[in-house]
């Protein structure tokens, strides 16, 4: 990680096109949230999504991002983030991680969202609940005076004191002409450390959390992450502008 990261600025329109390709994510995730049910194939839910963002006049954007396959990531139970589509159907008592990317006009969207499949117990419930808390932690500190790292700590101590832990090996990011922009933005840090926090400044904040250790390893495949331990792991992402004195989620929708 540089100590000193360029982070690139966004003006007011700027950020309205991060808020156009941002809210095809979310409209991506209205439809899918529907679709989540046992039986279901994660090639069917990728299919889905390329569909949405097309008819948008957007391209999935990891899609070809290093030699990614597909418009979707679907990671499940143990599986962390970055697991492929195919032809594994979701069963009853999984949870489903989906991370989705959008490029409208040459700007970026990016954010996941972890959903249980049909019942699930309470202990994995609980996990999604501290999960989402902690990205709605970060995103409540991202505000203009406070430093990078201060997110990152609120995160960290958030999981921490609910029994969970956070991943190490995967961070959240800058977002804006560039699916990953500086700064990298760890879910666990030392605060009143990290640049300051000033407006026009867009990251997507994305917490991995784990049921056991944070420790994590990737499959042979090249790219599915999962835990070490076999224990399951939730992640939910929002992209977010610093407009005013606070941050404006831009990846949801607004009617
Ligand atoms: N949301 C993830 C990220 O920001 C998704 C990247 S998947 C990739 O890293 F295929 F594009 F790498
Ligand atoms: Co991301």
């Amino acid at each position: 990680m540089h100590t000193n990261p360029v982070i690139i600025i966004k003006s007011p329109r700027e950020i309205h096109e991060l808020r156009k390709s941002n809210a095809i994510v979310a409209e991506v995730f209205q439809k899918l949230r529907k679709a989540v049910a046992p039986g279901v194939s994660t090639r069917e839910l990728d299919r889905m999504a390329e569909e949405i963002i097309l008819s948008r006049g957007a391209t999935p954007a990891f899609k070809g991002y290093r030699n990614y396959p597909a418009t979707l990531c679907v990671s499940i139970n143990e599986e962390v983030v970055h697991g492929i589509p195919g032809s594994r159907r979701l069963k009853d008592g999984d949870i489903v991680s989906i991370d989705v990317g959008a490029n409208l006009n040459g700007y970026f969207g990016d954010a996941a969202i972890t959903l249980p499949v049909g019942e699930v117990d309470q202990e994995v419930r609980r996990l999604l609940e501290v999960t989402e808390r902690a990205l709605h932690t970060g995103i409540e500190i991202a505000r203009v005076g406070n430093r990078l790292f201060d997110i990152s700590h609120g995160i960290q101590k958030w999981v921490e004191s609910k029994g969970f832990s956070v991943v190490r090996d995967f961070v959240g990011h800058g977002i804006g002409k560039n699916l990953h922009e500086e700064p990298q933005v760890p879910n666990f840090g030392s605060p009143g450390q990290g640049p300051r926090l000033e407006k026009g400044m867009v990251f997507a904040l994305e917490p991995m959390v784990n049921e056991g250790s944070h420790e994590v390893k990737i499959l042979s495949d090249g790219w599915t992450v999962v835990t070490v331990d076999g224990k399951r792991s939730a992640h939910f992402e929002h992209t977010i502008a610093i407009t005013d004195e606070n941050a404006e989620i831009l990846s949801t929708l607004s009617y």
